[in-house]
């Protein structure tokens, strides 16, 4: 009995990890994590918070203006076309805490 109520848990839990703002989900979901869930072509993966702790030190500006610009492996924009400054704010805060 106690099995069944812990593996009916587990999908609302794995929701609970996700990010709240579902827009930021969605974009996420759909463009950034293409690359930073795997961490292809050596881009700081998500939730691995030692990954993106010398990122970080450059400041949130500068890393907003990185994904904008494109980097390296990374296209301009991050592949999010709609997405604004405020868009890629949120996207990196969500990767780059711990999870
Ligand atoms: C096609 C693959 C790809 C996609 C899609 C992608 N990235 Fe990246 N990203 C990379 C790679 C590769 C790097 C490492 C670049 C380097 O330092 O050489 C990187 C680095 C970064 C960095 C660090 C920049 C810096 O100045 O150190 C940030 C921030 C970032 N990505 C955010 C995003 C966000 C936000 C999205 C979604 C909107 C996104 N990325 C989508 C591949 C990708």
């Amino acid at each position: 009995m106690k099995k069944l109520l812990l593996v009916g848990l587990l999908p609302f839990m794995a929701a609970l990890a996700q990010a709240s703002d579902p827009a930021v989900d969605q974009h996420y979901a759909k463009t950034c994590a293409l690359c930073h869930a795997t961490g292809a072509a050596n881009a700081p993966k998500t939730g691995v918070a030692s990954d993106w702790a010398p990122r970080l030190q450059k400041g949130m500006d500068t890393l907003v203006q990185s994904v904008q610009n494109g980097l390296n492996a990374m296209p301009p924009k991050g592949m999010c076309m709609n997405c604004s400054a405020d868009d890629f704010k949120a996207l990196i805060e969500y990767m780059s805490a711990a999870q």
